[in-house]
């Protein structure tokens, strides 16, 4: 009896674990990179890893063809340099019309939101967006309500967490504000949200907590305790991302919205780029925040909530700007060509295995471009580097970074194959005034890895076209 009752919970135990993937968990898709996977790869990727739910930064229509008939929840975009322009209902209507209701069909993609700009308030962007976001916000939304899928699909606004804060002299979640500059604006958009049932999208990096201020405590950046927790009217604080999920539920509150759904839009950890950017701490930060997901124990104000969140990212992007710091081309899951970095679990069981990597992936021939060793005159070496890390990525060589252990040689060589390698290998592009030189050789060294590119649609793409300028060349020959 005893034994049947074991094997009955066995089962049940089978059976329960396929299911019990966190249930909001979603991905941020970015393509800012000089080589992508193809979309059907990446489709793939996210359907072998159980992932639901994704969220894109435009509406490509080769994302989104990939995307049809997965059944994935998609959440697509309306880049900031298009806000201007919806402000013109008629194109915002156009906008619903090509990037929404065409797909809206059996078997098309399931639009759950269409994010209305990225970040558009943050203050480096020095109100370039503040005055024109709200209106598009507004057009888009009420093109999907005329289009009749507006009870379905909601227009939202993923909003960077420094639109709020906490006064310098009381720094607790319960004194949290939106930011004076935009305030009036902010409860204005968190009416039109309530109203039409759409969430407040917000982006929460305990990262950039830790990189902008050396006196951080490392410990308060994950979920696994803090020996100084921070207080607020007798609550216990042990982690950032609940301090900050928590001052934005504040500010909402004072806005008279304080039950407003919050999707978490991004939320993640590098791995290079900065001392605290590595595998190790980013397997610590998602880790912790699956189990604090599967656990829906919610924030000391919203206990026992689903929180709905999108990790970022999925893969390392090599063309993403680097203002904000080198730590911005890795945020990745997976590297630029879709292998798993480090053991994550979905499901936020804790049985940590490495997701399933992309399957298929091409690549360019095996070949990296090195530092000649006959080279002679260094007297341009520098200036070459220079160039070669002007367009391609070098951030692996920074202090601290996957890469900075190699000497001067080994740092120009690196720099050289990042060239050759954006570049496609293109005959031309591993010259640098001769100092350089193609080597059949993996001059990969311990960590660093010297990558070869992946042969990306859009390099074969170029290629096509080359050929047809060629065939064409050939043709005007002949006719001539
Ligand atoms: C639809 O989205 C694509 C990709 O983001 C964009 O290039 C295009 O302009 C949009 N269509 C309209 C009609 O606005
Ligand atoms: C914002 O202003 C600063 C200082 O004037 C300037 O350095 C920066 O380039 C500006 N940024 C944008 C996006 O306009
Ligand atoms: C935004 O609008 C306000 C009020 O109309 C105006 O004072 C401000 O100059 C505008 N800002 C920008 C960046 O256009
Ligand atoms: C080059 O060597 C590194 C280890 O040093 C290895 O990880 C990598 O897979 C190799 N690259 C290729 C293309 O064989
Ligand atoms: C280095 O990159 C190659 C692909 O270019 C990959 O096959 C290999 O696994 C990577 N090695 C490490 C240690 O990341």
């Amino acid at each position: 009896m005893a034994a049947a009752c074991r094997f009955l919970a066995c089962l049940l135990l089978l059976v329960a674990l396929p299911t019990s993937m966190v249930d909001g968990l979603g991905v941020n898709w970015g393509t800012m990179a000089t080589h992508r996977l193809p979309p059907k790869t990446i489709a793939q990727l996210l359907q072998d890893n159980g992932i639901k739910k994704v969220k894109i930064f435009d509406a490509d229509s080769s994302s989104m063809s990939a995307l049809a008939g997965t059944g994935i929840e998609v959440m697509i975009a309306i880049p900031n340099d298009m806000l201007a322009t919806m402000n013109d209902y008629d194109a915002a209507k156009q906008w619903v019309k090509k990037n929404v209701t065409r797909y809206n069909f059996d078997g098309g993609v399931d639009i759950k939101y269409v994010a209305v700009g990225n970040e558009p308030f943050l203050k480096s962007y020095n109100d370039s967006f503040t005055n024109i976001t709200f209106p598009a916000l507004k057009n888009i939304q009420n093109a999907l309500n005329e289009a009749g899928i507006g009870d379905a699909i909601k227009a939202t606004v993923p909003l960077n967490a420094d639109v709020y804060d906490s006064p310098a002299s009381n720094p607790v979640p319960s004194a949290g504000e939106f930011r004076a500059d935009i305030r009036d604006l902010m409860v204005q958009i968190v009416k039109f949200f309530s109203l039409n049932g759409a969430p407040f999208t917000v982006n929460i990096y305990p990262f950039l907590s830790l990189y902008g201020n050396s006196d951080f405590p490392i410990d308060f950046a994950f979920f696994d305790g803090t020996s100084a927790p921070v207080f607020d009217n007798g609550v216990a604080y042990t982690n950032v991302f609940d301090a900050n999920f928590d001052t934005l539920v504040s500010a909402l509150r004072k806005a008279g919205f304080g039950d407003l759904p919050v999707v978490v839009g991004e939320v993640g950890w590098p791995t290079d780029g900065d001392v605290n950017a590595n595998v190790a701490m980013a397997e610590r930060f998602f880790g912790g925040l699956l189990k604090r997901l599967v656990a829906k124990s919610g924030t000391p104000l919203r206990p026992n909530m689903d929180m709905q969140v999108y990790l970022f990212g999925l893969v390392d992007e090599d063309a993403k700007s680097v203002a904000p710091g080198n730590f911005e081309r890795h945020w990745g899951l997976f590297t630029y060509d879709g292998r798993p970095k480090f053991a994550i679990d979905f499901s936020g069981q804790g049985q940590n295995g490495m997701p399933v990597g992309a399957k298929g992936v091409q690549y360019l021939p095996t070949r990296w471009c090195a530092l000649n060793p006959a080279a002679t005159d260094l007297g341009q070496l520098a200036d070459n580097v220079n160039f070669a890390c002007t367009y391609a990525d070098c951030t692996a060589l920074g202090g601290g970074c996957s890469c900075d252990a190699l000497d001067a040689s080994g740092k120009a060589s690196y720099a050289f194959n990042a060239y050759f390698q954006a570049q496609s290998q293109n005959g031309e592009s591993c010259y640098f005034q001769g100092l350089a030189m193609v080597t059949a050789q993996n001059i990969s060294q311990g960590s660093c890895n010297f990558t070869i590119q992946i042969a990306s649609s859009a390099a074969s793409t170029s290629r096509r076209a080359r050929l047809v300028v060629l065939l064409l060349a050939i043709a005007a020959g002949l006719l001539m």
